[in-house]
């Protein structure tokens, strides 16, 4: 069988080969997934001659997302809508993208926290770059009613404005009481917080304590930012499994079987975040 890989220049970093080999062993698939790295300017080679090469798909990290998309002969809509792939797999031999960081949130939370519901609730995203676009796209759909957006540069919120619609409202550069007292879901999408990054300082005292709150960030596994929000007792969610459930699907796509995120799964990756060397 056709091996699959991951695409990222550098990749040294990425976890997704420890991800989907734990899998291929697990469902007894007889092929590897490995790391490639791809220079910028071999990317969209890399990807738009996908059917002649050695790999049945594969995932793209930075900084060919939006390379991918370009590159891919079909995206659906939820790439379309990022304008970013992270997923290629072939169908019928044409190279298709599809973009699972959205999805990747959302089955995280329900899987930690599968009585929360997002239903008309409001949520506040810190951050306005893809990420953040892929976990708003993803709650609207799930129900979200109202989301209010913390960025440094203005200009992205307007952009996300322009792209989701009246449900997105401006917050500025940093929190008000205001929203964090209507506050539902509170997420990090930006890198503050992450090791060897600036930390993530926002006063959080007026936020309701049923509030969930999510970092995308899982390097440390827990931010300072959440420890913050257990402490005061919010439920909180890190980082680490939306990079575990973001794989699903691909490995779907390309091997035929949903593969399952295990407890066992999820230490084997937190084990290799805190093995590794800190930035
Ligand atoms: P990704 O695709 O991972 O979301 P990105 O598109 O580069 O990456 O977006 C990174 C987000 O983190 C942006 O919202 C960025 O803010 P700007 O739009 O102002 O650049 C935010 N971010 C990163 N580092 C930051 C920092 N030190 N302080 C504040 N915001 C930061």
């Amino acid at each position: 069988m056709k091996k699959a890989c991951v695409i990222g220049w550098p990749i040294g970093h990425s976890r997704s080969p420890i991800i989907h080999n734990y899998w291929l062993k697990k469902y007894g698939i007889d092929t590897v997934y490995e790391k490639k790295a791809v220079e910028p300017k071999n990317a969209a080679h890399f990807i738009a001659n996908l059917a002649a090469s050695e790999f049945i798909g594969c995932n793209v990290t930075i900084p060919h997302k939006e390379t991918a998309f370009q590159a891919v002969a079909k995206a659906d809509e939820i790439a379309r809508r990022l304008g970013a792939v992270n997923t290629v797999c072939l169908k019928d031999g044409v190279v298709c993208g599809t973009n699972t960081d959205g999805e990747g949130f959302i089955a995280s939370l329900r899987h930690s926290h599968p009585k929360f519901s997002l239903m008309d609730k409001t949520a506040i995203i810190i951050g306005a770059g893809g990420a953040a676009k892929a976990i708003i796209g993803a709650l609207l759909d799930e129900g979200v009613v109202k989301i209010g957006v913390i960025n440094r540069t203005r200009e992205r919120i307007h952009d996300l404005q322009m792209q989701f619609g009246s449900g997105i409202y401006e917050i500025g550069e940093t929190i008000s009481n205001d929203a964090l007292k209507s506050c539902g879901l509170l997420v990090n999408t930006t890198s503050q917080g992450m090791e060897g990054q600036p930390p993530l300082e926002l006063e959080i005292q007026s936020l309701n304590s049923n509030a969930l709150v999510a970092d995308i960030v899982y390097t440390p596994l827990e931010t300072a930012f959440l420890a913050n929000a257990k402490q005061r007792g919010n439920p909180v969610l890190g980082g680490l499994g939306m990079l575990l459930h973001q794989a699903v699907r691909g490995f779907e796509l390309w091997f035929g079987v949903k593969p399952e995120v295990t407890t066992e799964l999820y230490e084997l990756i937190a084990a290799d975040v805190q093995r590794a060397p800190k930035r």
